[in-house]
């Protein structure tokens, strides 16, 4: 499901979703009553209180229908519950609505990935 969201629409080679803290990371999938995957997302910390969320990714079929927002939600509760005080996150452009709906803000230019996928930086602070 990443690499079909996320890479494959820029020509990516299967293997280019992944990197090392995969392993060291928590991840979240949403799956229909057959069990076939719909959405992903990852949550891995990146210092003492601060989680980084990445690579979320919904079915191009089934966007818009609350799922991205499951996602988000239950990593941020994970993020909680493993002691974060803070999110962060660089969003796509074409996303920005999506995370400024749950509370994150803009702080500054992200990366551009592929030379053409422009991000900007985001954090949200987590309520106890
Ligand atoms: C971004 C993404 C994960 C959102 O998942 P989703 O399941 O479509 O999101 P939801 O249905 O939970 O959206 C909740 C609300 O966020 C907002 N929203 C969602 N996607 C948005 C977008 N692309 N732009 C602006 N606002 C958006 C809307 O307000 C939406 O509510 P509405 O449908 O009632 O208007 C999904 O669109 C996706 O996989 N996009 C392609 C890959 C991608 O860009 N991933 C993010 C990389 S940083």
């Amino acid at each position: 499901m990443r690499w079909k969201t996320l890479r494959a629409p820029w020509n990516q080679p299967r293997g280019s979703e992944t990197d090392p803290l995969d392993a060291v990371s928590s991840h979240l999938l949403a799956v229909d009553s057959r069990e076939s995957i719909l959405g992903v997302g990852r949550l891995n910390f990146t210092a003492i209180g601060e989680a980084r969320i990445r690579y979320m990714g919904v079915a191009a079929g089934y966007r818009r229908r609350g799922i991205g927002t499951l996602i988000l939600c239950g990593l941020e509760q994970r993020a909680l519950a493993l002691g974060a005080v803070r999110i962060v996150l660089d969003a796509r452009e074409s996303a920005l609505g999506f995370y400024r709906k749950h509370g994150y803000t803009a702080t500054g230019p992200g990366p551009m990935l592929f030379n053409r996928i422009a991000h900007v930086k985001m954090v949200k602070r987590l309520d106890r």
